[in-house]
This record gives C-alpha cells, sequence and structure tokens, in this order.
C-alpha cells in the first residue's frame, strides 16, 4: 500500500476553492431547470395540442441523450455555427439547466395531476382564474408531494457536474485530476474530492429533510 495525503495538502486550498466553482454553476441550473421544467409542465398540462407536444418533444431530446453530449454540443458546436466562443461556464449552466428541465417537468407534471381533482373543480365552481388557481391553489400541494423527487433532481445535478471538468471548467473534478496530473499521485485527490461531492449531497439531503418537515408542520 502506497497512501500518502501529506503529499496532497499543499494542494488543498485550491481543491477548496472548487466547491464554490462547482456550486455556482450547479445552483445556477437548478434555479433555471426549476423554473423552465414548471413552465414546460404547464405546456404538458395545457389543453392546447401545440403545446402538449412541444413540452413533449423537449424532454424526449433532452432525456433522450446524453447529458455530456449535450454539453460538448453547445461548448464546441455553438462557437463553430456562429462565430462566437461560449465559456465553459456559460456552456455547463446551459447544459445543465436545459437538461434538468426535462426531467423536472415530467416531476411536476406528475405532481400537478396527482393533486385531487376535487380541487380544481372547486376552484372552478367559484370562478377561480386559471393562472391564479394554478398559483394559489394547485402549484402548492403538487409541490409538497414532490419534494423527495425533485431533491433526487438535484442530487443528481451536484453529481453530475463532474462532467464539466471534460470541457477544462475547472471544477472540483478537475481540480482532483490537476492535482493527480502535478504529484503523480491519483489515489489521495480523488478520495479527497469524493468525500466533498459525498458532504454536499448529505447537506442537500439534510435540507429537504428540512423543508419537507417545515412542510408537514404546516398540514
Ligand atoms: N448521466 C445521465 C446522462 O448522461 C444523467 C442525466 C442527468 N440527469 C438528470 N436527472 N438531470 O444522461
Amino acid at each position: 500500500m502506497n497512501l500518502d495525503f501529506s503529499q496532497i495538502v499543499p494542494y488543498i486550498p485550491f481543491i477548496l476553492e472548487g466547491i464554490w466553482v462547482t456550486l455556482k454553476f450547479v445552483i445556477i441550473s437548478i434555479i433555471l431547470g426549476f423554473i423552465l421544467g414548471t413552465i414546460l409542465a404547464l405546456f404538458k398540462i395545457s389543453r392546447i395540442k401545440a403545446l402538449n407536444w412541444f413540452g413533449d418533444a423537449y424532454t424526449s431530446i433532452f432525456r433522450g441523450t446524453p447529458l455530456i453530449l449535450q454539453l460538448m454540443l453547445i461548448y464546441f458546436a455553438i462557437p463553430q455555427l456562429t462565430g462566437y466562443d461560449i465559456s465553459p461556464f456559460l456552456s455547463s449552466i446551459l447544459a445543465f439547466g436545459l437538461n434538468s428541465s426535462a426531467y423536472v417537468s415530467e416531476i411536476i407534471r406528475a405532481g400537478i395531476q396527482a393533486v385531487d381533482k376535487g380541487q380544481t373543480e372547486a376552484a372552478q365552481a367559484l370562478g377561480v382564474p386559471y393562472r391564479l388557481m394554478m398559483k394559489d391553489l394547485i402549484l402548492p400541494q403538487a409541490l409538497k408531494n414532490i419534494l423527495p423527487a425533485l431533491m433526487n433532481e438535484f442530487i443528481t445535478l451536484t453529481k453530475e457536474s463532474a462532467l464539466v471538468s471534460t470541457i477544462g471548467y475547472l471544477d472540483l473534478m478537475r481540480r482532483a485530476q490537476v492535482v493527480g496530473a502535478d504529484t503523480y499521485r491519483n489515489f489521495e485527490p480523488l478520495i479527497f474530492v469524493g468525500l466533498i461531492y459525498w458532504i454536499l449531497v448529505m447537506v442537500l439531503t439534510l435540507a429537504g429533510k428540512w423543508v419537507e418537515r417545515r412542510m408537514k408542520f404546516s398540514d
């Protein structure tokens, strides 16, 4: 056995900086994915056929192709088409946000459809407009039920974020590789960032449980 964590000690600040670099784009992607996902879910349950079709086609494409391919298309192919270079940061947000919205839209759609039909009927009988019914009655109830599924999605996104190391974004994963190349030791930096990813996911899990408990409390 040949393990020597002391060799990576000088690199710890460099690796730790990667936490924020990773979180920065993951948080923005989650928000983007959630907003787009909600819109897509509304498209899918709309009575307008063209919107249904668009929502389904969108999900089919973004869920049906590998995320790494979408990331590379955005990072390498868009500059070829448009002549504009796109930064690894922006490419990552776009790829992860667009990809996540396909999954989130299905989660939210299922959540909306699981809300008792009587809720919609009651709102309509009282003459509540569609927009207000969705915003104040249906979506809040749906959100409570789908919280665990959404948490799952956010955790997936946090871990899949390591893919951006392939386009040169200096995230946690990439930093572990850089340290490995610098010190000729790969095990130690990889284990170290593995621990960091695990802690990030644990924090997310606990935050999710906390929100869930708060929502139950309000019942
Ligand atoms: N590795 C999978 C892929 O390449 C993960 C996709 C992202 N998953 C998600 N729930 N957003 O397609």
